[in-house]
């Protein structure tokens, strides 16, 4: 595959999870919307949830092998991790941030990111959309000329 996609903890519960703050779409259906997406630009990808830091940590450290790019949403160890933080600047493609709700409005402990300063850019509070579009910016990184 093209572009690993990393989901970080309690994403598998969407759906049901705060429905107000993220949505009804359950993960399984993002992920479909997203191959629909990653098709069209003729991308291909490799969907990953886990609600352990270490699965999370042998994915990224397995990505420079054979991916060319890495959209991450590394849920709350997006505030919290160094760790996930070290194994994503083992990589040197491109890597996109993303987040269903607006960080920014939320508690305070939100608003800081540890991967932020290490992607290429951060897209943030579209719900489903921001997958969407991390996989258009992944796009236009891997192609700059089109
Ligand atoms: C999230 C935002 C995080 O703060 C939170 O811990 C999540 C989901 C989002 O996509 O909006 O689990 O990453």
């Amino acid at each position: 595959a093209d572009i690993l996609v990393l989901n970080g903890p309690n994403l598998n519960m969407l759906g049901t999870r705060e429905p107000h703050i993220y949505g009804h779409m359950t993960l399984d259906e993002i992920e479909t919307a997203s191959r629909k997406k990653a098709d069209s630009l003729g991308l291909s990808l490799d969907w990953f949830q886990s609600n352990s830091e270490s699965a999370l940590i042998t994915r990224l450290q397995q990505a420079s092998q054979n991916r060319r790019a890495i959209i991450i949403n590394a849920a709350a160890y997006t505030h919290t991790s160094y760790a996930v933080r070290d194994a994503l600047a083992l990589f040197d493609g491109p890597k996109v941030e993303v987040h269903l709700s607006k960080n920014f409005n939320r508690e305070s402990f939100r608003q800081i990111s540890t991967i932020s300063p290490i992607c290429d850019g951060t897209i943030v509070g579209f719900g489903f959309h921001s997958y969407l579009l991390g996989i258009q910016a992944i796009e236009s990184l891997l192609n700059p000329e089109s």
